[in-house]
């Protein structure tokens, strides 16, 4: 039985329950993030609990806890779901008011809301054993303010839902100048002779925090080169590695795109050398 978190009490899943009156239910009014952990262990936990402060902050709701007070209810949550390998979501929603009105309303409390959920376990960075991705593509079709790690996510899972009904693992966005953006719920990433190369952060995209963390150990390392900068689909079609990254995938190779293979259709050697690295550094965060 799982053990859930909700406005101030943990409980079984079963038991827990909200008002159909909440703002995150009736307009998808809230901030969510999602925190990978194996074995009791988080990943890039102050970096995730960043962006959700940032996430709250951008739509004006009042975040109603400290850092401190966020690591503990994690800590209670890993520990009562056993631990293992376990992704932990956290959602905080403007809270439910007495009518359905689209103004933000004046003294209602958020809505805290934590669960875990399982993530596959860590794979090895071998090109021979892993299984590469498949992605479709499509253009960009979600709101302007995509940095905002919002519960409103239906933007996402249409695009998700279309690369996923041809049998894909993600599907990449490209926006109206054929620039690539990121993936449906995933950052994107290709490497061109050598080159690991990732689009800006701007409205566009998600901050993701799994690129974050590879970009830092990329550059702390030094042997792998990198750029960020705008890459246009021309440049994704022909590149040599491609890339999708997030909490729960980590550093996903992809070796179909479009039913067309990425480079010779293998999994790159330069994905298996940046994931050796991610996997070594990874706890560091
Ligand atoms: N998705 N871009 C989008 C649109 C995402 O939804 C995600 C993550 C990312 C990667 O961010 P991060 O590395 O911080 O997980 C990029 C999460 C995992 C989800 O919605 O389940």
């Amino acid at each position: 039985m799982s053990i859930v978190y909700l406005n101030n009490a943990f409980m079984p899943i079963e038991e827990a329950k909200i008002s159909p009156l909440d703002r995150g239910f009736l307009f998808g009014d809230g901030i969510y993030e999602v925190i990978p952990s194996y074995d009791g262990k988080t990943v890039g936990l102050e970096p995730h609990m960043q962006r959700m402060f940032d996430g709250l902050a951008a739509i004006g709701i009042k975040s109603t806890k400290t850092l401190d007070e966020w690591k503990d209810l994690i800590q209670t949550l890993l520990h009562g779901n056993g631990g293992g390998n376990l992704g932990i979501y956290l959602q905080i929603s403007r809270g439910a008011d007495v009518k359905r009105y689209h103004a933000y309303p004046e003294g209602v409390e958020p809505t805290i809301f934590a669960m875990t959920m399982p993530i596959k376990p860590a794979i090895t960075a071998d090109a021979s054993t892993v299984q590469g991705f498949s992605v479709a593509t499509t253009q960009d079709m979600r709101w302007k303010r995509c940095q905002i790690k919002s519960t409103a996510l239906l933007g996402n899972v249409m695009h998700f839902q279309e690369g996923y009904a041809k049998g894909n693992d993600e599907i990449l966005l490209y926006n109206e100048d054929n620039i690539l953006t990121e993936a449906s719920a995933s950052n994107a990433f290709i490497v061109k002779n050598g080159v690991v190369i990732t689009p800006i952060l701007d409205n566009q995209i998600l901050p993701g925090i799994t690129r974050k963390l590879i970009l830092d150990i990329l550059k702390k390392d030094g042997s792998i080169p990198f750029e960020v900068r705008n890459i246009s689909m021309d440049e994704v079609f022909n590149a040599d590695e491609i890339w999708v990254t997030s909490s729960s995938k980590e550093l996903a190779p992809v070796t179909t795109i479009d039913g067309k293979p990425v480079g010779d259709g293998k999994v790159g050697k330069v994905w298996e050398a940046a994931f050796k690295l991610y996997t070594a550094h990874k706890f560091e965060y």
